[in-house]
């Protein structure tokens, strides 16, 4: 089993998107061990994307994320980081497939209601960046 981290972003919080995306997780037989409601700071969001801290759109990004409440989750399952990456579909909504949670609740690039890790040593970053190991039994 593996474990991946995940959120529903303030856009699809804020929307009252998240019981149903919540929903579509289980469905698809994620073990959701962990989950908390956050109201990220500026600061918060830009440690949380500190990997994006040269791009052009990393203000634009840690605003958004800074905007509103948000849901942060740590996921288990079977190649949870491809299975949950599969599940949102694409970064723009415009080219998700059928079927994804990003098609279906994102708006546009900067908005696009879920966040993924993207690799093993990500995913074990993020998990720590937001949950103790208490938190996670
Ligand atoms: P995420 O980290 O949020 O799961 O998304 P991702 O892996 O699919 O995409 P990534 O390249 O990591 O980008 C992080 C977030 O930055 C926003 N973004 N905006 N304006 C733009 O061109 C642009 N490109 C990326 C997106 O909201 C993306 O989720
Ligand atoms: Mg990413």
């Amino acid at each position: 089993m593996e474990r991946t981290f995940a959120i529903i972003k303030p856009d699809a919080f804020a929307a009252g998107n998240a019981g149903k995306i919540l929903a579509r997780i289980y469905q698809e037989g994620f073990v959701v061990v962990g989950l908390k409601k956050l109201y990220l700071s500026k600061v918060e969001a830009e440690g949380f994307y500190y990997v994006h801290r040269e791009r052009p759109f990393f203000d634009e990004l840690t605003d958004f994320m800074s905007s509103g409440p948000c849901l942060v989750m740590v996921l288990e399952a079977e190649q949870a980081i491809k299975k949950w990456r599969d599940l949102m579909g694409a970064t723009d909504p415009a080219e998700a497939a059928d079927g994804t949670l990003r098609k279906e609740f994102g708006t546009f690039v900067g908005e696009n209601a879920t966040h993924g890790s993207d690799a093993p040593e990500t995913a074990a970053f993020e998990i720590s960046y937001f949950f103790a190991g208490m938190e996670l039994l």
